[in-house]
């Protein structure tokens, strides 16, 4: 079983991967929070995967939320955790273990994937060239995760405890910048497709006409401002020239 949650791409096709090397199936965790499906069964000698983004050395608040809530019935199963980022997960492996108390699960490892770093609120997206490169990097770290698993979890990361100090930081930094005043909306390039509120995992989005945001669900993913067709969301004045990212998976 994979659990995956993705906003730009990124760690869906993580997902999509570890489908074909496992021959396994995955589960989005917004459809899963959406639809209260929290009770699961592994099979003997079933893995359980979760596949999600890095957030300021952090679990997505969504994917938190997910893991509070999930139980697991049967033989305990092995868990294993690959987490995508652009270039630090600081002491997330810490996180996620802790997360993971009494939940009848056996934790095993995590693994780091640095692929492109979707923060468009701090970075400027790349250009195509340095886009290809990183995700021929991020297609070789894959691999070698993916080994690794097979070799028993071999290698798996440790965080120091400078690292874990970083997670605890960057925690109270997401709590305090994850603020939806800051969207905006060219109103006059919108074409009230209403994709935003599609593609928004955590149902922070109301349109009235236009997108409107609702503060208390957003999980600062970045999926409205990276997804829109015509390039008409921005978060202040920050992302103005910044460009904007998708992986391929999802073009
Ligand atoms: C709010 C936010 C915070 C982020 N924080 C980190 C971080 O602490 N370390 C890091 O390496 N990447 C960070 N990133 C980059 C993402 O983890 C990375 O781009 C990820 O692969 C995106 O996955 P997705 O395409 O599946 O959504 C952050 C991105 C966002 C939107
Ligand atoms: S995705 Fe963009 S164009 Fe479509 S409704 Fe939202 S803001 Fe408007
Ligand atoms: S409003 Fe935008 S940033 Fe917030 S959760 Fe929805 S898609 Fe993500």
């Amino acid at each position: 079983m994979i659990f995956y949650f993705s906003a730009t791409g990124n760690s869906k096709y993580v997902a999509t991967k570890l489908e074909e090397k496992f021959n396994d199936k995955s589960i989005k965790i917004d459809d899963a929070l959406r639809h209260e499906e929290f009770e699961y069964e592994a099979a003997k000698g079933e893995r359980i995967f979760l596949v999600c983004p890095t957030y300021y050395f952090n679990l997505p608040n969504l994917v938190s939320d997910f893991l509070e809530k999930i139980t697991f019935k049967g033989e305990p199963a092995d868990f294993v955790c690959v987490a995508t980022c652009g270039s630090s997960i600081g002491g997330l492996d810490r996180i996620i273990k802790n997360k993971l108390k009494g939940k009848n699960l056996n934790f095993k490892a995590v693994y780091p994937v640095r692929m492109i770093d979707n923060y468009v609120v701090f970075f400027k997206m790349p250009l195509p060239e340095e886009e290809t490169m990183k995700q021929r990097r991020a297609e070789e770290e894959l691999d070698n995760v993916i080994d690794n698993i097979l070799f028993n979890y071999r290698v798996p990361y440790t965080s120091n405890i400078w690292q874990g100090i970083l997670s605890g930081f960057g925690g109270l930094i997401y709590r305090k910048l994850n603020k939806t005043k800051a969207f905006k909306v060219d109103e006059k390039k919108c074409i009230k497709c209403g994709l935003c509120q599609f593609h928004c995992p955590a149902r922070a989005i109301t349109m009235k006409g236009h997108p409107v945001w609702i503060k208390d669900h957003c999980t600062h993913c970045m999926a409205c401002i990276q997804r829109c067709p015509a390039h008409c969301i921005d978060y202040g004045e920050k992302t103005k020239d910044r460009g904007r990212y998708v992986h391929p998976i999802l073009k």
